[in-house]
């Protein structure tokens, strides 16, 4: 069954992860992933099975800890997350950032495994190297057997 992976992508990174890491599930043969990119443009996507999301991190103002959460740009994300049947379907989230950011690292992602009740599986840098395209590659892997051995 193909696994969707619904991501934004405001400067490429994200994007460019998810390339590398669909080729890299082509080279393995165990589950095809599909890139699904959300924008202000995207109309409401009914995810019917289960998905992943990729979250990139914009933070602006706010240390995000004590000082406020202003997420900028991720919001139309958010929105098809919030979907009721796509709550249902959501099985992680891989989130990305900069570790310079600190203790902001990845805060979007982080939010939203909270919001949305669901593991934040695995996280990378910027758009991450070789190793962490497997890294996140056997990240849901093992989720996707943990989720199917507990219907059984
Ligand atoms: C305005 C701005 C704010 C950012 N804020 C954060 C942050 O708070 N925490 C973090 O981990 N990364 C932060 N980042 C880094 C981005 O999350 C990172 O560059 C990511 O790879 C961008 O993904 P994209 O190119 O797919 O849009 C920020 C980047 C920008 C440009």
């Amino acid at each position: 069954m193909p696994i969707h992976l619904l991501y934004s992508s405001i400067s490429g990174n994200t994007r460019a992860f998810v390339k590398k890491l669909t080729e890299y599930a082509e080279t393995q043969g165990h589950f095809t992933l599909i890139p699904i990119e959300i924008s202000d443009a995207t109309a409401d996507i009914i995810e019917t099975s289960p998905f992943f999301a990729l979250v990139p991190t914009y933070l602006d103002g706010g240390n995000g800890i004590d000082n406020g959460v202003f997420e900028i740009l991720t919001d139309p994300l958010r929105e098809q997350l919030e979907i009721p049947e796509n709550q249902q379907n959501l099985l992680g989230i891989i989130g990305s950032g900069n570790k310079n950011f600190n203790a902001q690292y990845i805060l979007t992602a982080r939010r939203y495994a909270v919001q949305f009740k669901v593991p934040l599986i695995a996280n990378y840098e910027l758009r991450g190297t070789s190793n962490d395209v497997q890294r996140v590659y056997e990240a849901i892997q093992q989720r996707l057997t943990e989720v199917q051995s507990s219907h059984n």
